[in-house]
Formats: C-alpha cells, structure tokens, sequence
C-alpha cells in the first residue's frame, strides 16, 4: 500500500512530487463528487480534532466541512479552550489526543510543536499553517492553477512580499517539486532563508523548474503566468508595520505592475485573507496612518477579472479532504503509481 495510510502532512517535503500530484488530482475529483451530489464518507466514524493556537477563517471552516463531508465528526479546540500550552505539555497534550482521536489538525506558531505532535500521538497530523510551512493551502493553490492552466510543469509563479514568511517558504518549495519555475520578488532582508532555497533547488535540479530570487520587483513579474502575494506581517510577528510598508510598497500588486508580466493572462492569487482596501478593522487603521487605499493589493486588481483569489479559498475544502482520505480513508492506492 502507498506511503499515504496512516501519514502526517507536516509539510510539503514529507510526499513527493508525485504523490503531491496525486493529492492535487484527487481533490479535484473529490470536488466533482460533491459538485454532483455524490457522497464520498470515506472517513465513517472517525474523530478528528481542530487544535488552533493563531486564528482562521478558511483552514478551520475547509477542515470542518471536508470532515462532515467524509463522514467524520471534527471538534474544534481552540487554544483558550484547552489546557493546551499553559497547563499541559505538547508531548501530553498529543498522547491524550491520540488516544481519543483518529486524525489531528494544527495550526499554531511553531513547526516543532506540530512535529512533537505527530511523533507522540500516533494518530496522522494535519499542519494547517505554522510560522515555518503552510501544506495544505499548496494543495489548494497548485488545483487552482491546475484547473485553469490544464497542466503544471513549466508555468511561471511570481511571489512577491515577504518572502520569508510560511507562503513563500511553501511556494517556493512547492514550484520547484512540480516544474512550476518560482520567482520570488522581496527587498534583500525579506528574501528567503537559503537552506529553504537550497531545498528548493534540490527538486528544481530534477524537475527543472527555474528559480528567481530578486529585490527587483520588476524582473520578479516578467513571464508570470500568476502572481501571488500575502499579507506583508503574518501572524504572531511583531514589527513596525510602517517600516514593513516602506519596504514592500515597491512590490505591491496593482495595475501598474500587472501590466509588467508581459503575458496578457496573468493570474492573480492571494492566500487570503488580504488588506485589499478599508472595510477590515486593520486595513482602515493602516491605510488612514499611511494614506494607502490597500496594502499589499489594490481592490482593483483584488476583485479584477484575473483573480482567482475566491477559487483558491473554495479549492481549500476539497484540498483538505484529500489529504485527510488518503490518510486515513483505507484507499487502495497502490504504490506502484509513484514508482
Ligand atoms: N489561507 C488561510 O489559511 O486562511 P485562514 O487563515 O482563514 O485559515
Ligand atoms: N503569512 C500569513 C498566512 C495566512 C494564511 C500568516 O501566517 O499570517
């Protein structure tokens, strides 16, 4: 039987490229089925437990549905609900979840917790985004690009922003395990972390997916088939947003750098949530002390005819749903297929 059975996905480079395919392939089949009223309960009887230390729209509601979906009963515990961290170690916290619990998702800070917890409960866990990594949202983005694109390998994705942040990590990584060639635009001390990009290059090497890390926002855009940006702080960072803002205003997405990808079908992606203009408690406050209509991408080009952002955040439920049937789901899926 495949590597999948009983697998933690804690982050991208625990599948393989071709195994990464296949999650792709299957949730967009997974998404039909639902599309077609077609149950799928692979997961009958089983528990699955939503551990959340940082907050979340999408990977809590994807997980929620995906679950109910699979027949599975999932039980959100979130960080103020539990004894999680303050009272109870992460080691104990993961014996007693597993010993309740068939699958375990976590979201949360560090990329060790979510390791300790797969390595002490012995049950598959999910990582739904730590500072490091954020797997599940590749599922989603790459059937994103998939479904509009008809294939993968030799596209050109342009990440622009922080690109030390968990996105860019997994995008980076991501791209160059599937011959999608990566360029990353972010100024010099945003530029990613090179163990991450001599990762990347690993896979690119054999994939032969082009890697372009640049403080250029410019040569970052050229033959972009998408662009993808994400909030220019992520959760849990503390620093100067102003400071932040003057360094990655260059690298905004709007019109004017669009038109500079010199293909006229360029994508727009966003993981989302995003500071696209002033109806969200932070957008308002920054966009007043800063005098900007948007951060990191305007309305214009948010809500534009080339955005797929709302596809995206909709591929993350059938995405997820992969991932936790081929974990856990008793799915025939012989091992000869990646061979
Ligand atoms: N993209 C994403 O992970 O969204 P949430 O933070 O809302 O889960
Ligand atoms: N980089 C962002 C991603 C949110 C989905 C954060 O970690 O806040």
């Amino acid at each position: 039987m495949s590597h999948f059975a009983g697998a933690s996905f804690l982050k991208e480079i625990d599948f393989t490229p071709a195994e990464l395919t296949y999650l792709i392939d299957f949730a967009s089949h997974l998404k039909t089925l639902k599309a077609n009223h077609i149950p799928h309960p692979y997961l009958q009887g089983k528990n699955i437990a939503l551990l959340f230390e940082k907050t979340s729209t999408r990977t809590r509601s994807a997980f929620t549905v995906a679950a109910n979906d699979l027949g599975a009963h999932p039980e959100f515990l979130g960080k103020n609900d539990i004894q999680f961290g303050k009272k109870e170690s992460v080691i104990d916290t993961a014996k007693v979840l597993g010993s309740m619990f068939d699958g375990i998702e976590f979201r949360g800070f560090s990329q060790q917790t979510v390791e300790q917890l797969a390595e002490y409960s012995g049950v598959p866990v999910w990582n739904g985004l730590t500072d490091d990594w954020h797997p599940t949202q590749m599922i989603a983005d790459f059937l994103t690009l998939k479904e509009h694109f008809g294939h993968l390998a030799g596209l050109t994705l342009t990440y622009v922003g922080d690109g030390r942040n968990n996105m860019a990590n997994s995008l980076l990584v991501t791209s160059a395990m599937l011959g999608v060639n990566i360029h990353i635009g972010a100024p010099t001390q945003l530029q990613p972390d090179p163990k991450v990009v001599k990762l990347a290059q690993g896979y690119a090497d054999q994939t032969g997916s082009n890697i372009l890390i640049t403080d250029d926002p410019l040569a970052a855009v050229a033959q972009a088939d998408a662009l993808y940006t994400d909030v220019w702080v992520s959760m849990g960072e503390q620093v100067d947003y102003g400071a932040r803002i003057k360094q990655l205003l260059p690298f905004q997405i709007n019109a004017a750098l669009l038109a500079q990808t010199g293909k006229d079908e360029t994508i727009i992606m966003h993981c989302l949530p995003a500071l696209h203009d002033h109806q969200t408690e932070v957008g308002a406050a920054l966009g007043e002390k800063y005098h900007l209509p948007a951060i990191e991408i305007t309305d214009e080009v948010f809500n534009g005819s080339k955005s797929v952002v709302f596809t995206e955040a909709a591929n993350r439920m059938p995405a997820i749903k992969a991932i936790m049937a081929v974990s856990l789901g008793n799915l025939f899926i012989p091992e000869t297929l990646f061979k």
